[in-house]
C-alpha cells in the first residue's frame, strides 16, 4: 500500500463543497487501487483572515511544503460587499493565493481546456466551430509579471497615480518555455507563444528566449501570436491551439475566455507546479460566493484537478485515467449540474455529481 500526504485548502465560497466532492472521488480511487491519502486541512484566504487575521498563515506554508501535494478549492468573496475587501491589499484573500504560489515556487500553471463532445451544446460558439471540438493546454507563467512586480499608489504633483510593474528575466521565461515544449512533445507538438511584442519590452525578451528554447525542440512547431489577436482566435477557431504559453496576466485573462467556450468554467482543472514534484491543484474558477453552500456548484473542475494531482505529484497514470473516464461516463449518462444543464438531461447537485463519479471509478 502506498501512502501520501495531501494538504487541503478548502477556502471560501463554494471551496469547501467542491473540495469535499474531490475528496470523495480521491477516496474512491484510494479504495480501488489500494492507496492511503492522509489529508491535512490548512487555512488560506478569507477563511484564514476570519480565523487568524491573515490570508496566509506560516503554518499553512509549512504543512504544504511537507506534503506530497496541495488540493485547493477557491478563495475570495464578493469584492464589492465583503468586508475582506476593506482591508489593505496585502491582507486580502487573493494575497494568500499569490503568496502560496510564490512560497512554493509554483511558476507553471497548466490549464487544460477541452470541449467534451457531450457538452458541445453548452459551448456558446456557433455549431460549425464547436462541432470541430478543441483540446488545448494553457501554460500560464504564475510567479512573475504584473502580479508580482513593484506596485504603489502615490500623489504626483497633486494627482493620484498608481503604478504596477511588468518585469520578466530570461530565466523566468526559459523555465516556463521549457515546460511548454516538454508538454507539447507529449501532445500534438505545437506551441503558440502569446505576447504583445509590438509594444512591450518584456514581450520582446519573451519572444527571443522562447525562440532559443524552441531550437532544442526541432520536432515541435512554434508560432508567436499577439495577445489581442489570440483573444479573437480563441472564439474564431479554438481548434488551432495545442499548447499556449504566456505570461501571468495574459494567461489569467485568456484562460477564463478559453474556459467559457468549453461550456462552463466549472469544468476546468488546473495544476500549478514547481521544479519538484510538489504541486497545487485547484479548479480554474473562482469562489462563486453567490451560490456558496447551496449544493449546486459544479465539482468537476476540482475532481479533475484531483486527477492532475495524482498524475503530476504522485506519478500515477491508471488512477487519473480512471477519474477522467468516470467523468466522461457520468456526462454521457446524461447527468449535469446547473451550469452545464441542457434539455433532456438529469440535473444533479454538487454532492450527487461527486457520488456518481466516485461510483464510476
Ligand atoms: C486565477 C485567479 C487568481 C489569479 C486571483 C484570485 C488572484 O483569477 O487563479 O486565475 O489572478 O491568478
Ligand atoms: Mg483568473
Amino acid at each position: 500500500m502506498s501512502e501520501f500526504n495531501i494538504a487541503v485548502i478548502k477556502g471560501d465560497g463554494i471551496g469547501p463543497e467542491i473540495v469535499d466532492a474531490a475528496i470523495l472521488v480521491l477516496d474512491s480511487v484510494a479504495q480501488k487501487y489500494g492507496h492511503k491519502f492522509n489529508y491535512t486541512n490548512v487555512l488560506m484566504g478569507g477563511a484564514a483572515i476570519d480565523a487568524v487575521g491573515e490570508p496566509l498563515p506560516g503554518e499553512t506554508i509549512e504543512v504544504c511544503k511537507k506534503s506530497d501535494a496541495v488540493l485547493m478549492g477557491s478563495i475570495g468573496g464578493n469584492t464589492t460587499t465583503s468586508p475582506w475587501y476593506k482591508l489593505p491589499a496585502h491582507l486580502r484573500p487573493e494575497a494568500g493565493l499569490l503568496g502560496i504560489r510564490k512560497a512554493l515556487g509554483l511558476f507553471a500553471n497548466l490549464r487544460p481546456c477541452l470541449l467534451y463532445p457531450e457538452l458541445s451544446g453548452a459551448c456558446p460558439l456557433k455549431t460549425e466551430i464547436s462541432e470541430k471540438g478543441f483540446d488545448m493546454l494553457i501554460m500560464r507563467e504564475l510567479t512573475g509579471g504584473l502580479y508580482f512586480g513593484k506596485r504603489y499608489t502615490e500623489e504626483v504633483d497633486g494627482v493620484m497615480t498608481a503604478v504596477d510593474t511588468l518585469s520578466y528575466n530570461e530565466q523566468e521565461i526559459r523555465r516556463i518555455a521549457v515546460k511548454a515544449f516538454d508538454v507539447a512533445r507529449k501532445r500534438r507538438k505545437k506551441v503558440t507563444s502569446v505576447d504583445k511584442a509590438n509594444v512591450l519590452d518584456s514581450s520582446r525578451l519573451w519572444r527571443k528566449i522562447v525562440e532559443e528554447v524552441a531550437a532544442d525542440y526541432p520536432d515541435v512547431t512554434l508560432e508567436h501570436m499577439l495577445v489581442d489577436n489570440t483573444a479573437m482566435q480563441l472564439v474564431r477557431d479554438p481548434a488551432q491551439f495545442d499548447v499556449m504559453v504566456t505570461e501571468n496576466m495574459f494567461g489569467d485573462i485568456l484562460s477564463d475566455e478559453a474556459s467559457m467556450i468549453t461550456g462552463s468554467i466549472g469544468m476546468l482543472p488546473s495544476a500549478s507546479l514547481n521544479e519538484t514534484k510538489l504541486g497545487l491543484y485547484e479548479p480554474s474558477g473562482g469562489s462563486a460566493p453567490d451560490i456558496a453552500g447551496m449544493d449546486i456548484a459544479n465539482p468537476i473542475a476540482t475532481i479533475l484537478s484531483g486527477a492532475m494531482l495524482l498524475r503530476y505529484s504522485l506519478d500515477m497514470s491508471e488512477e487519473p485515467d480512471a477519474i477522467e473516464r468516470a467523468v466522461k461516463k457520468v456526462l454521457s449518462d446524461g447527468y449535469r449540474t446547473g451550469d452545464i444543464m441542457s434539455e433532456g438531461m438529469t440535473k444533479v447537485g454538487c454532492k450527487r455529481m461527486a457520488e456518481l463519479i466516485a461510483y464510476n471509478i
